[in-house]
């Protein structure tokens, strides 16, 4: 039986894409130059080279490193808009940019500069690419729920250009539970939460994330299949999980994509989407994701309308606006048929 011809480029939302995950070699290397910064590598296709991952922790050594160029409120600009030309390109309508903003501050960066940056690329993503695009800021797991509280209160003033805070960095032994409170005032403060959780960590991690951090999504989630109980809780309450399949195989969450549980996931019925997580690392952007999954698990061509179709039903938009990017998914599908 031949492949279903893929729908990679259908209108969709991202909606689990680190801002510093897409900070492609050729960029790095521009602003370390701009910014008088030493890199260790010596050229782009040595840094390039460098991408093999054996888990989690070791992408995250690397990660962390590059991003250590990025200095100036243009530097955070460039970044963003210049993911934002890319994903135009992978046909995505609206997009939730994580940050990392502790990554930055750790290193004498001002919290000011990371939003303001950012957010200039934000406001104008509209108007230049056709993409609406809202910021989640993300607190560091692996560091303290003190530093995690001090960063929630540095983005107070800035209102509405962060619309939600979520959790990422070393999951194994930093669950949920650690940073109850801190989600509890984010949520005081009218901010939306997210959490990865189940990407390396135990179903019991997602349970936490919801009960504990009270997360509208769930990203990653894909070690809830590992749970029937949780399953069938995420399907009745029709939880989004932000599903990065690229990711999971390059950090060797799944051996290959043939051996990744996404279809399971929607035979469950779990409202799973599909996201490029950090795609200057792991080797595509959310069009390659949705194309090269679609392949190796033969999905059908609702399928992928499906986990399109989830991705704006997924996100933080008004329902308006759910409507009308809904209505351009149906357009796209009555051209092509
Ligand atoms: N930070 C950037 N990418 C991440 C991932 N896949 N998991 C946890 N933290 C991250
Ligand atoms: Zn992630």
């Amino acid at each position: 039986m031949t492949a279903a011809p893929t729908f990679a480029c259908l209108p969709k939302a991202e909606l689990h894409l680190h801002i510093e995950g897409t900070f492609e070699p050729e960029l790095i290397f521009k602003i370390a130059q701009r910014n008088n910064i030493a890199i260790p590598f010596e050229s782009v296709e040595a840094l390039r080279g460098a991408y093999q991952f054996e888990d989690l922790q070791s992408f995250l050594y690397l990660y962390y490193q590059a991003m250590n160029v990025l200095q100036k409120e243009e530097d955070f600009y460039e970044l963003c808009s210049a993911y934002l030309q890319r994903a135009q390109a992978n046909g995505v309508v609206h997009v939730e940019i994580f940050f990392d903003p502790q990554a930055h501050t750790s290193r004498g960066v001002h919290f000011d500069t990371v939003v303001n940056g950012l957010y200039k690329a934000v406001k104008e993503s509209k108007e230049k690419y056709g993409i609406t695009s809202k910021l989640i800021m993300c607190f560091l797991r692996d560091l303290s729920a003190e530093s995690a509280m001090d960063t929630l209160k540095l983005a107070e003033k800035h209102g509405e250009k962060i619309i939600a805070v979520g959790l990422d960095s070393a999951e194994v032994g930093n669950p949920p539970s650690k940073f109850k409170k801190v989600f509890e005032a984010a949520l005081a403060q009218g901010l939306l939460t997210v959490a990865h959780a189940g990407e390396e960590g135990p179903p019991d991690y997602v349970w936490e994330a919801l009960n504990d951090l009270k997360v509208s999504r769930v990203d990653h989630g894909v070690r809830s299949m590992e749970d029937p109980a949780l399953v069938t809780h995420l399907a009745e309450h029709r939880i989004p999980l932000t599903v990065c399949p690229l990711s999971n195989v390059k950090l060797r969450v799944f051996p290959d994509l043939k051996s990744h549980n996404l279809k399971h996931m929607l035979d469950c019925d779990l409202m799973a989407t599909v996201n490029s997580d950090d795609p200057a690392y792991f080797g595509g952007y959310v069009a390659d994701n949705l194309e090269q999954v679609a392949q190796a698990l033969n999905l059908s061509r609702d399928e992928q309308v499906r986990l399109a179709k989830n991705s704006i039903e997924a996100s933080f938009l008004s329902h308006a606006e759910k409507a009308a990017y809904l209505a351009q998914i149906d357009n796209f599908c009555k051209a092509l048929s």
